[in-house]
């Protein structure tokens, strides 16, 4: 066998040598060299099988930015990396959320997803934790490609081992919603009450702030609220006392962590521009649909708020202080998106 010969004429290199003398290579019935050329080429096909699957894994969880543009690419939000494409809109409630929803429905028909509308809208938390994972594991029914909205506090699908969706929200002027949700809970809902409740249901907001007898007119430390803050820290009964500071901080931690965009509806414009520019599978075009649709405002005026003096208005701001403070957090998160800068 004069090749064989040959080869062992050169001296073999210090790897093939280290190979040789291992086990590894002293296993099949074949001579070295042939094993040394297998091994070779397993651990190259190994190698080239998981960089095409790192390649592949790292495509899927950013196709929700389909269409992405490399500012999309680069972005630093941990709400885009999930692995979770479906969309959820957990509606605070006198936001203008029935604006945005009316825009994800034309949104739906353009962009080529599935808009679903929950038919709950009463049921806003507090859930204990089979309500939790109910809720989780019908979200996740939904096909992939779904923007779904329902008025509910944050919910962590990781309690359940699943991947969290991408959330989305849109809040407002703290004492603007206070005044809107006075109105809303005493006008819009007051439909066959019995005579006896009337003067309850008429009572303007300007008395009941100055006489401070209703329970929804008083703003106490510690008491229960209907907050913005519990849409963003969840199902706790802490999450829903007024003004708790720690709330507020799980609230904040929760935005970074899993909300991609929280718009503000002062600044709707910019809201919808950063929404676009961060999700365009399921916003490209929003800012120009838009604008060109005269009958966007849903539900405007609908709302009859009696006038609230500014005197009325300085005495609810002062006390919704911790819902400020994540409204100015929003408002700062939302003005570094517009810029690019997060
Ligand atoms: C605002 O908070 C203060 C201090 O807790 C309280 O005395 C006052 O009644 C609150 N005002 C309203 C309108 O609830």
């Amino acid at each position: 066998m004069g090749k064989r010969e040959d080869v062992s004429k050169k001296p073999p290199s210090t790897l093939r040598r280290w190979l040789y003398r291992s086990r590894l290579i002293n296993f099949l019935p074949i001579d070295r060299k042939k094993q040394f050329y297998l091994l070779t080429v397993f651990l190259v096909g190994v190698i080239l099988f998981g960089l095409l699957n790192w390649r592949k894994s790292d495509a899927s969880s950013e196709s929700v930015t389909a269409g992405k543009s490399d500012r999309d690419r680069a972005t630093k939000l941990p709400a885009l990396r999930t692995g979770n494409t479906r969309l959820f809109y957990n509606r605070v409630p006198k936001c203008g959320s029935s604006t945005l929803v009316a825009l994800l429905k034309k949104l739906a028909e353009r962009n080529g997803f599935q808009h679903h509308s929950s038919p709950k809208l009463d049921d806003w938390g507090m859930f204990i934790k089979e309500q939790r994972e109910d809720f989780v594991k019908e979200f996740n029914d939904e096909p992939p490609r779904t923007s779904f909205d329902r008025h509910l506090f944050f919910l962590d699908f990781a309690e359940f081992r699943e991947k969290n969706p991408i959330y989305i929200n849109l809040i407002r002027d703290p004492t603007e919603r206070f005044i809107s949700e006075f109105y809303f809970r005493r006008r819009l809902q007051n439909e066959g009450v019995k005579k006896g409740e009337r003067k309850w249901y008429d009572e303007d907001l300007e008395n009941c702030v100055r006489t401070g007898k209703d329970y929804d007119c008083r703003l106490i430390d510690g008491t229960f609220i209907k907050n913005m803050i519990a849409f963003f820290c969840g199902h706790d009964i802490e999450c829903s006392k007024h003004n708790s500071p720690n709330a507020l901080s799980r609230a904040k931690q929760n935005v970074e962590k899993h909300f991609a965009v929280v718009g503000i509806l002062e600044d709707l414009d910019m809201s919808l521009q950063v929404l676009e520019q961060t999700l365009p599978a399921y916003f490209a075009g929003a800012v120009d649909l838009y604008a060109s649709n005269p009958d966007h405002v849903v539900n405007k005026g609908k709302n009859r708020v009696d006038r609230v003096s500014e005197e009325v208005k300085q005495i609810i701001r002062a006390n919704l202080t911790a819902e400020y403070d994540f409204y100015d957090f929003v408002r700062k998160r939302l003005i570094a998106q517009s810029q690019g800068k997060l």
